[in-house]
């Protein structure tokens, strides 16, 4: 049973299923563990962490074991029962998060790659540090889901296998925030996207990393990397469910996938969403031979495949995620502008910030671009989502970016020049 404690009336002896507030100011991570450190004690009890959900039927109770010299003053009011919640915090602007997501990207990319590389020679997969990338991972999407899922999406032809993990455990992260797990819920659905396509390592590297669309009989050898990625996990992974995630992340609901050709409910919840998340960044995603296809494009085209291929229900929520008009989306305007989406308000999934850069009845780029917040634009709406490959633009990518960025910096010069005010008033009240 779980009980949410006050920090005061954690002991040593409880198990800890999850600590409150918010996720960066918690001392360190683990999703569950049982107290029995001192210094742990001492580190929560100095932390800002309000309260601790307990696991009583794998540690102490409030009322249980007899109070040490570590241990606070019991308070008198019985412990709230509570089903465990997860919780937010406040978005970090971003254009500040997308520097964090760039570098984090870099680490991560690095660390799959050698991931990788461990599994071709034959090592087990590192879990304590898969662990702590996921971590990561997860810290930046709580900070703000979009930054580190749009940088993620930007691969190039030499770092794509790798780079496809880091965005599909990213995308799982929000996906499974939507849905409201709780936070170990969160952590195996971003362990499941981070080792997802680990078999690859065991696939042919020249098919692998052939510039060019796969022949009936390559394509049938790449179809052996979910059971190759099961093999490779089953002796490292506890995880019953991320195995089976991992195995079955190409079933489609109505029987016509792989490896088992599952049917759906016999594909698991973190199967389906694996599957949502892998099928997203994969189209999205330019590979040698072909562009990704604009993310509100790819969104459009997936909802064809609800309830034949994947959930309807997930589905739904990971739209919710990243909204209508995801970032770096190609729109039209009603007044004829070309604009790309920066930014998105997750209560008004239709009117998204864009930046304007074209205009179409002119035939002339916008000079300097113009960003738009079109929820406080009642005349300007989208009229419909563009195709870039329609359109011969490059680098869309930058300029949602740079709008991201300069929105960054005009809400700290905002946040600034209003410290400056309160100051000033406060000293002329004086
Ligand atoms: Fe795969």
């Amino acid at each position: 049973m779980y009980k949410k404690v006050t920090i005061q009336q954690l002991r040593l002896g409880m198990h800890v299923h999850a600590l409150g507030g918010a996720w960066i100011h918690h001392p360190f991570w683990r999703s569950s563990f049982l107290l029995d450190d001192p210094e742990d004690l001492r580190l929560l009890r100095t932390s800002s962490v309000p309260e601790v959900w307990i696991d009583t039927s794998k540690g102490l109770d409030v009322h249980q074991g007899k109070v040490t010299a570590h241990d606070a003053p019991e308070q008198a009011e019985p412990p709230v029962l509570e089903v465990f919640t997860p919780h937010g915090t406040d978005a970090t602007p971003l254009g500040l998060e997308v520097a964090h997501a760039r570098a984090l990207c870099a680490q991560a990319r690095d660390a799959v790659m050698e991931m990788f590389s461990q599994a071709r020679m034959g090592q087990t997969v590192n879990m304590l540090k898969n662990s702590s990338l996921v971590n990561e991972i997860t810290e930046s999407v709580v900070r703000n889901p979009d930054a580190l899922i749009s940088v993620a999406r930007l691969k190039t032809a030499d770092n794509y296998t790798y780079m496809h993990s880091v965005a599909v455990s990213a995308l799982m992260v929000a996906l499974a925030q939507q849905l409201g797990f709780d936070e170990a819920g969160v952590h195996q659905a971003a362990m499941a996207g981070l080792l997802h396509d680990i078999g690859k390592a065991h696939s042919d590297l020249e098919i692998l990393n052939k510039p060019g669309p796969l022949t009936d009989l390559e394509f049938a050898h790449m179809k052996h990397h979910p059971v190759a990625g099961y093999e490779l996990l089953k002796h490292s992974v506890e995880d019953d469910l991320v195995l089976d995630a991992c195995r079955h992340h190409h079933e489609r609901l109505d029987g016509t996938g792989y490896p088992d050709r599952l049917q759906g409910d016999q594909i698991s919840q973190l199967a389906r969403m694996a599957a949502i998340c892998d099928v997203y960044d994969a189209i999205t995603s330019d590979r040698p031979y072909k562009k990704g296809w604009s993310p509100a494009v790819a969104l459009q085209r997936m909802a064809q495949w609800r309830d034949t291929h994947l959930d309807a229900r997930i589905f739904g929520a990971f739209v919710k995620t990243l909204g209508v008009y995801p970032i770096g989306s190609l729109v039209r305007l009603s007044n004829g502008e070309l604009a790309v989406v920066y930014a998105v308000h997750k209560d008004s999934l239709l009117t998204p910030k864009v930046v304007r850069f074209y205009d179409t009845s002119r035939h002339c780029l916008t000079a300097p671009p113009e960003r738009t917040d079109l929820s406080r634009a009642p005349h300007l709406t989208i009229v419909q989502r563009e195709d870039p490959q329609q359109w011969s633009f490059n680098n869309l990518e930058s300029l949602w970016q740079a709008a991201a960025h300069a929105d960054a910096q005009a809400e700290m010069l905002a946040a600034a020049a209003a410290s400056a005010t309160a100051q000033q008033t406060a000293c002329a009240a004086a």
